[in-house]
Order: C-alpha cells, then sequence, then structure tokens
C-alpha cells in the first residue's frame, strides 16, 4: 500500500466519522427544535422560506403570530430549523441578556458592510459598541430639540410644495414619494448637514439617488447576493475589486456604481465638514444644518475624546450612508402609513386636527407641547405597534446557547418545555410583530387599530411583562445596544410632519386600493400585482372655517 493510498484512507475515515458524528448531533439537538409547534412545511427546498418572507405575507404572518404560541417553528433551506420567537424573556435572551451570542447573520453583516463600510449597522462587539457610545448623545433628547428649527424650516417647504399642487382644488398625491423626499432632507440636513432636495423643485442629486437605488438593486441581484458576500471576502481587496469591475453582469454593475457613489461623496461631505469645522462658527452657522447635525457633533466628540476612544475615520465615514441608508424608508413609510389610516378614519382625522390647531400655531408647535400632544402620541404609537414598519430583524447564536421561556410550553409530543437548546446558526426571527399584538397582553381587541387605548394606563399585562423593546412596550424599534439609535428623531420627524399637514390639508381615499407589501422596510403599492411603492391619497387645502 502507498502512502498515497494511505493517507487517502485515513482522510476519509475522518471525514465519514465527522460527519456522521455532525449528522447525529444535529439530528439530536434538532429533535428538539421539531417538537415546536409551527405552520406545516410548504416547499421541500425552501420550507417555509418564500411563505414568510414573500411581499404577499401579511396574512401568513398573522397566522404565524396568532396559532402557535410564542415560539414558533418554521422550516428555512432543505429543512433547517428557523424561529419566530415573541415570549418576553426569550426576547429579552437574544436582545439584552445573550445579545453577544444572538448576533446579526453572518451574510448581513458582510453584505452590509460591502455596500457602507464599517459603520453602526456592520460592526459587532467592542467596535459597535464605541461607535454607540459616539453617536448616543447625537440623538438625544437636547439634541433633538436642537434640530427642531431645521425640521420645521424643510417640513415648512415640504408643506408649500404639496400646496401649489393642490392650490385648484382636490388632487391625486403620492403622498409616499413625497414622505421619501421629506425623510432624506431631514436625515440629509438634521444627520449630514447636507442638502439632497431643494423640494420646491425638482432636482435628483446622485448621492440621494444611489442611497435609493440601493433595495431596487439587491432585489434584482438576489441570486448573487447570497453569494457576493462569500466570495467577497476573498483575496485582498485590489484583487476584489478587479473581479467585481469585470464580472459580466449588468445588476452588478449597477450595485457597484451605487457602492462608488456612495463611497465618494460621503468622503467629499465628510471633508468639507471637518474644513467648516476648522473654520470656526461663523462659517459653521452658513452651513446647512448649522454645524448641529448629527456628524458634526460626531466628528467634535471625536476630536475631543481620548485616545482609546477615538474611531478611525474609516468607521466615521461609514455612519454617513449607514444613517440615511436606516432612517429614510423607515420612517418615511411609517408615516405614509400613519396617512394612510388618517384617510380610512376621517373621524380620527378630525380628532387629531383639532388637538393640533388647539395646540396653537397648528404648525410651529414647541418641542415639548408637540412631543406630550396625548392623540397624536397615541396615533403615532398605535400605527407603530400595528405596523412595525421594519418587521424582519434576524439574529444568528454564533454558539449553542439555551433559550429560557417566560411560561413552558407543550410540545408536539406532548411534553412540557421550559427551555429550549438553540443550536449555533440557527435562524431566529424576534417577533416584532408578534409580541406587539399579542392578545395574552393587549387583550381582544389587540388586533384593531384603536389609539384611544394608550390615552388609559396600558393592561397590567402588558407593563409587567419583560417586553425588551426601547420604544416601550413596542418591539417595533427593536431593543438592547442593538436598538433602533434614531427613534426619537422618527418620532419627531413623524410629529412634526403630521401637526403641519393636519393643519393644512385634508386626506381621503381614492378608488385606488392600496396595498401594504412585507419587506425588510413595508411598503405600499397600488393593488397587490404592482411592484411600483406608491400611496395616492386626494390631499386638499384644508378650509379653514374655525378662524
Ligand atoms: C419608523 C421608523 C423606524 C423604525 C420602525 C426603525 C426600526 C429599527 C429596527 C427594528 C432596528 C433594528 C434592526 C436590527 O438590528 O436588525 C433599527 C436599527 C437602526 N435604526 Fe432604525 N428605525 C426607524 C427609523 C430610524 C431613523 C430615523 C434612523 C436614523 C436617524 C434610524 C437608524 C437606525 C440605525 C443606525 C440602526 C442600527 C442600530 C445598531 O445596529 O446599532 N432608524 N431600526
Ligand atoms: C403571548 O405571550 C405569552 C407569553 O409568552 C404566551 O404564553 C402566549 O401564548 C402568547 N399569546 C398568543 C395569543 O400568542
Ligand atoms: C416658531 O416657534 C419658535 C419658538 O417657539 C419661534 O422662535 C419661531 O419664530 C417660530 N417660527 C415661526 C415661523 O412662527
Ligand atoms: C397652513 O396653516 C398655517 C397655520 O394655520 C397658515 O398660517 C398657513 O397660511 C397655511 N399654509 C398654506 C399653504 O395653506
Ligand atoms: C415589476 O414587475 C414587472 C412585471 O410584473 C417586471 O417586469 C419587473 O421586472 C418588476 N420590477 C421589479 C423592480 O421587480
Amino acid at each position: 500500500m502507498t502512502i498515497a493510498s494511505l493517507v487517502m484512507q485515513w482522510a476519509l475515515i475522518l471525514v465519514i466519522t465527522l460527519s456522521s458524528w455532525l449528522y447525529f448531533r444535529r439530528r439530536l439537538v434538532n429533535s428538539t427544535l421539531n417538537n415546536l409547534p409551527g405552520p406545516p412545511c410548504q416547499s421541500f427546498w425552501k420550507g417555509n422560506l418564500d411563505q414568510f418572507f414573500n411581499r404577499h405575507a401579511s396574512e401568513f404572518h398573522k397566522e404565524v403570530t396568532q396559532n402557535y404560541g410564542a415560539i414558533v417553528k418554521m422550516q428555512g433551506i432543505f429543512g433547517k430549523p428557523m424561529l419566530y420567537v415573541y415570549d418576553p424573556k426569550a426576547l429579552h435572551t437574544i436582545v439584552v441578556k445573550q445579545q453577544d451570542i444572538f448576533e446579526k447573520a453572518e451574510s448581513t453583516v458582510r453584505l452590509v458592510t460591502l455596500l457602507f463600510g464599517p459603520g453602526v449597522l456592520a460592526t459587532l462587539g467592542e467596535t459597535h459598541r464605541a461607535q454607540r457610545k459616539m453617536l448616543n448623545p447625537a440623538f438625544s433628547i437636547n439634541h433633538m430639540r436642537d434640530m427642531l428649527p431645521i425640521f420645521y424650516n424643510i417640513v415648512h417647504k415640504l408643506r408649500d410644495a404639496i400646496a401649489t399642487r393642490v392650490s385648484d382644488g382636490p388632487q391625486e398625491v403620492d403622498m409616499l414619494g413625497w414622505m421619501g423626499r421629506t425623510a432624506l432632507e431631514l436625515i440629509g440636513q438634521g444627520g449630514l448637514g447636507y442638502s439632497f432636495d431643494p423640494l420646491v423643485e425638482d432636482k435628483a442629486d446622485a448621492y440621494g439617488e444611489a442611497i435609493k437605488a440601493i433595495i431596487p438593486a439587491l432585489i434584482t441581484i438576489h441570486v448573487f447576493r447570497e453569494l457576493l458576500p462569500y466570495i467577497g471576502w476573498i483575496g485582498p481587496a485590489w484583487f476584489r475589486r478587479r473581479v467585481v469591475e469585470v464580472f459580466p453582469n449588468k445588476q452588478v454593475q449597477k450595485l457597484k456604481s451605487i457602492v462608488d457613489t456612495m463611497a465618494t461623496r460621503s468622503v467629499e461631505i465628510f471633508e468639507a465638514k471637518k474644513a467648516a469645522l476648522d473654520q470656526g462658527d461663523e462659517v459653521l452657522a452658513q452651513q446647512v444644518g448649522e454645524g448641529k447635525d448629527i456628524m458634526s457633533l460626531l466628528i467634535r466628540a471625536n476630536r475631543a475624546s481620548s485616545l482609546e476612544d477615538k474611531l478611525p475615520e474609516d468607521q466615521l465615514i461609514a455612519q454617513m450612508s449607514s444613517l440615511i441608508f436606516a432612517g429614510m424608508d423607515t420612517t418615511s413609510n411609517a408615516l405614509s402609513r400613519t396617512l394612510h389610516i388618517l384617510a380610512q378614519r376621517p373621524d380620527v382625522q378630525e380628532r387629531l386636527r383639532d388637538e393640533i390647531i388647539e395646540a396653537g400655531h397648528g404648525d410651529n408647535i414647541s418641542y415639548d407641547e408637540l412631543v406630550s400632544l396625548p392623540y397624536l402620541d397615541a396615533v403615532c404609537r398605535e400605527t407603530l405597534r400595528l405596523d412595525p414598519t421594519a418587521p424582519l430583524p434576524t439574529r444568528q447564536p454564533n454558539k449553542d446557547v439555551v433559550l429560557p421561556l417566560s411560561e413552558p410550553i407543550r410540545g408536539i409530543d406532548g411534553k412540557m418545555m421550559s427551555e429550549i437548546l438553540v443550536p449555533k446558526g440557527t435562524m431566529v426571527i424576534p417577533g416584532v410583530l408578534g409580541s406587539n399584538i399579542n392578545k395574552t397582553f393587549w387583550g381582544e381587541d389587540a388586533l384593531e387599530w384603536k389609539p384611544e387605548r394608550w390615552l388609559f394606563p396600558l393592561p397590567s399585562a402588558v407593563t409587567d411583562a419583560p417586553i425588551p423593546g426601547v420604544y416601550s412596550p413596542l418591539m417595533t424599534f427593536f431593543g438592547g445596544s442593538r436598538s433602533c439609535i434614531g427613534f426619537k428623531f422618527s418620532q419627531l420627524e413623524m410629529k412634526v410632519v403630521l401637526s403641519v399637514f393636519l393643519s393644512n390639508f385634508t386626506f381621503e381615499l381614492t378608488e385606488k386600493p392600496i396595498e401594504w407589501n412585507v419587506a425588510t422596510v413595508r411598503y405600499p403599492t397600488v393593488g397587490k400585482e404592482s411592484n411600483v411603492s406608491q400611496m395616492p391619497l386626494k390631499v386638499g387645502l384644508l378650509k379653514r372655517v374655525r378662524d
């Protein structure tokens, strides 16, 4: 027997032993997961993936969140278990207690790094903590207060632009488009000290267009997208870049040009900002954002911090596109959803308008008054409860981990389980919607849109449950150290827009049916078939009979 064949034989034995060990271990562990209740599997290859992530999955999400209890087993590729979890104790473990284990999926992290660089969406562990520490003050209430005049200024421009379009009587207006432009401009000026869109005229900005094009581009390359993050790590940077440059696919080239535009523009804006900061307060006051934008604060904080806390420049720059991306469609679509409901519910619209106009100058309410208007707050909360705009965060434990439950659940075999062993790499979906609409907590009317529920003390079942959401007791903005950093920003944005709009406009439905689609960020289309995101409403100027 030659040495070579001996080595071969041993290698073969090793491979067989190892894979059968892995196979049996997986069967053993999966048998616990497979004992969990959940919807039947639709496809052998793709399990419930299509059913759950499909854009028409709203009904399926209702089923998953109502019929199986607070921890639901579904299936991913080739029967690999996938968990949807909304038991509060388990959620707390995922989001807070063991959040270093329940990390974002590796493929997500790689994709986000490729798109935006090492910003807050992409980093993990210590690096992420250091970035959040530096960013947090820029998202504080005090800073929101400082930014309010910038917000009003932009929203007043928007109001005037829409007012000219409807001055001859009520018109059909795509409110999603306008909310998108507003959200981009607000995060542009408030976040970057940069104006993307004059709002009064239609003018495209290459940076803004690039960011808007990301999601459509990712949808068109979904096959490569699965691969890209993996092959995207092979070899040195110049080699990977060369591979992408010669990659014979139009959509991949499109994505490359998007990434290039974002990278170039963010560096340019960053350099201009540093130069302005060096020139002192007078120059700053002339800049967009008056030096109060989040990036200006961040650069100053970084300069002032001790050596061990300083972030490298590429991490500062990466925050720019990350913040715009995270802050744009989320808020604009949540606002659109609110306007949609107000158009469906003229009674609520009228009551809300009364509250706003009562508060004085309907269109320029002070910070403290605006954030504490009870009905406005109730309408926002109730909308974000029932329609969490970003309902699909996913996590993947980086090692085997035990998930404790607040109440034991009955397995398919009839045995009670009070904790669940989740193997490394299992796809876990923290049940944002499931928690927000759990009838045990919220009562039998949990699925109804009822802003009044927020005007009274909430049921103690809700307030006593350890739901780990930052926007307590809702999971809409997630929780723990990866919670939405922009949640106060987005609340302020919603309230400024609604207060100004309701004091000037009326909103009604048109004949066109509006359908809300499931996606990383939920979006509206006209009917189920169309894949153009839009939301036409009939907008009229408010006749001020009251004055
Ligand atoms: C209604 C509007 C919004 C909703 C529903 C929302 C929701 C969320 C959710 C669920 C997450 C966690 C995602 C995950 O980890 O998988 C998140 C993270 C994040 N959000 Fe928001 N968001 C909104 C608006 C904003 C705004 C306006 C900004 C910026 C100004 C923003 C910036 C971010 C950032 C930077 C993260 C990542 C935080 C981290 O990983 O440390 N979001 N958001
Ligand atoms: C709500 O959560 C509780 C606690 O985890 C759970 O036992 C219950 O099954 C959930 N209720 C519904 C209707 O899903
Ligand atoms: C809006 O209110 C602020 C403070 O309440 C005031 O300084 C400002 O002049 C007002 N702006 C307009 C246009 O009324
Ligand atoms: C909007 O409402 C404000 C406050 O009621 C009023 O002063 C302003 O003229 C209105 N603007 C438009 C364009 O209708
Ligand atoms: C939208 O749908 C049409 C036809 O249904 C299809 O040709 C087109 O590629 C779709 N666009 C996107 C961005 O998915």
